[in-house]
């Protein structure tokens, strides 16, 4: 069977989001280095776009992870499937994700990074379920919050498909 897929933002404003976004960031870390961490996947789009928008310097690491058993019924315990290259000791740290569902996955995520003593820890995501949460997240900037709808692109995917659409949709089956 094969599914459609019904525009929810555009490219256009997605794009004037991240550029926003990426000046707030600017402002905040003024005089400092920002150090990106990407989650892949489906980080991957977000990160490159909101990389190019932030004018202070930036350097990028990159992280993956799975839960154990699927993010709504598991404990939010992680595999690093792939660790960071650097230490983020002292540094002034980024998380980058694509989507916020229950914050399962992430608030474990956010534990393990903060025992690497960063200088400071803060999260960016591109999208935001807020309806899914089941545990407390403290997201420190959000692009935009959708409804509880499955969405795709710009990094997000259905079966692996659907990553590389330059603007967000929902999956109609
Ligand atoms: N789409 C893709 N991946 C996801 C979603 C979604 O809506 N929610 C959590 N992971
Ligand atoms: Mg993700």
């Amino acid at each position: 069977m094969s599914e459609t897929i019904r525009q929810l933002i555009s490219e256009e404003d997605v794009d004037k989001k991240i550029r926003e976004i990426g000046e707030q960031i600017s402002r905040d870390y003024e005089g400092r280095q920002v150090h990106l961490i990407c989650v892949l996947k489906g980080g991957v789009f977000f990160t490159c776009e909101l990389a190019k928008r932030i004018n202070v310097p930036v350097s990028l690491d990159f992280m993956s992870v799975s839960s154990y058993g699927d993010d709504t019924s598991s404990s939010g315990v992680v595999r690093i499937v792939k660790d960071l290259d650097e230490s983020i000791e002292g540094k002034d740290v980024l998380i980058v994700e694509d989507i916020i569902d229950s914050g399962r996955t992430l608030s474990y995520l956010i534990e393990v990074l903060k025992q690497r003593n960063p200088n400071s820890l803060r999260l960016c995501t591109l999208l935001d379920k807020p309806e899914r949460r089941v545990k407390d997240v403290n997201v420190d900037y959000v692009c935009f919050n959708i409804p509880d709808e499955f969405v795709v692109g710009y990094g997000l995917d259905y079966a692996q498909k659907y990553r590389n659409l330059p603007y967000i949709g929902v999956v109609e089956l």
